[in-house]
């Protein structure tokens, strides 16, 4: 059977109580354990109740990028106290919950584990029904959560440390895939270019804050692909061309750089995405990942998706980056439509997103 067939032919549990029908109003518990965020929400239906992320930045920050070891410790440490706060936070108690949810991919396979364990767990001891995620289909739908009708037909971009993806998004489990990078994601380069800098870790974070004060025009940086007619990308060119500046870095402000290397990357994004609205003729643009949490890439998007008449999906902040919120969003919206997951579920470090659950 191929993965796919396999990830998708799972609609009744043997040890659960099988779902004749589409479970409304639940009260969904989920975790999300895919990197260096332990993460975990509550939903009731599809009305966010809760959501409570632990990061590990500032323990990961010291070795200058996340080591999975470490992630593994820490999320053995945080996840129980992140799972009594976000009941707390919620008011109710674990035997209230209808369901449980953990992301199974992709990401670290030992962080995967985790949370994975500890959401099968939960929904044995509780005889609820359990179901996996993927993280990137959790990303890419994370900017409907507020939207009273759902996912609609659209053009979804997902900018994330580990993915610079464009998909149609057709509809609840319903992606085709339109281009993604060919080297590295968007987020990584903006990481990879922040330690060039000696910024600390994350990059992301720091390249958007220096460039608040920079010139982005004091660097022609190149566009890669701009031209390319399809829907990749390709941020390696980028990178090396910061890289090339170095030596000269004494005499140069690095807000200039960072500001002209965040111009450079923005530029290729928003060509790109608007030309795939406007080819799969839909009217809106949906942008997901902790890249979206940009401010340049969102006053960009802004202006020019109210220039061509594109309606514009963008989350809060804190739904941008790695949460739990986003995850507890695609279970409810596949618990609705009768869908649960076998508990022999496994983890999938590589998934991508057209191998839904
Ligand atoms: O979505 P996310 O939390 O994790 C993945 O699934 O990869 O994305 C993390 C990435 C990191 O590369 C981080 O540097 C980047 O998002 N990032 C940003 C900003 N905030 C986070 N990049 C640019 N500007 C930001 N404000
Ligand atoms: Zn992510």
């Amino acid at each position: 059977m191929s993965e796919a067939a396999h990830l998708s032919a799972n609609p009744s549990p043997t040890a659960q109580p099988p779902l004749q029908a589409g479970l409304t109003g639940a009260l969904l518990l989920a975790l999300e354990t895919s990197c260096d965020e332990s993460a975990a929400a509550l939903i009731q239906g599809r009305r966010l109740v809760a959501a409570e992320v632990f990061s590990q930045v500032a323990i990961h920050g010291e070795y200058g990028g996340v080591v999975p070891e470490v992630a593994s410790r820490n999320h053995l440490r945080a996840l129980r106290p992140v799972l009594d706060a976000v009941l707390r936070a919620g008011g109710v108690s674990l035997s209230n919950v209808d369901a449980v949810a953990a992301t199974a991919g992709p990401g670290l396979a030992t962080s995967l584990m985790l949370g994975l364990s500890l959401a099968k767990g939960i929904a044995v001891a509780l005889r609820k029904p359990f179901l996996a995620v993927n993280h990137i289909e959790g990303h890419l739908l994370s900017p409907f959560l507020h939207e009273p009708a759902g996912p609609s037909d659209s053009v979804g971009l997902v900018v994330s440390g580990g993915h610079t993806l464009l998909v149609r998004i057709h509809g609840i489990g319903r992606y085709s895939l339109l281009g993604r990078t060919l080297d590295d994601a968007a987020g990584e380069a903006f990481d990879k270019v922040g330690k060039l800098l000696g910024l600390p870790y994350p990059g992301g974070p720091n390249v958007n804050r220096l460039a608040a004060s920079g010139d982005p025009k004091r660097f022609r940086f190149p566009r890669s692909m701009l031209a390319s007619g399809d829907f990749n990308f390709s941020f390696s060119g980028l990178k090396t061309a910061v890289r090339y500046l170095l030596p000269d870095l004494e005499s140069v402000p690095v807000a200039d750089v960072c500001a002209s290397f965040q111009e450079a990357a923005v530029d290729v994004l928003v060509h790109k995405a608007l030309r795939a609205v406007r080819e799969a003729k839909v009217d809106t643009l949906a942008i997901s990942g902790g890249v979206s949490g940009n401010t340049r890439l969102r006053e960009r998007f802004t202006a020019e998706c109210a220039a061509s008449g594109v309606r514009l999906l963008l989350s809060p902040p804190q739904l941008c980056t790695d949460n739990a919120a986003m995850i507890a969003y695609v279970a409810a919206l596949r618990l609705e439509a009768g869908f649960v997951t076998q508990l022999n579920a496994e983890i999938f470090p590589s998934l991508s997103v057209t191998n839904g659950f």
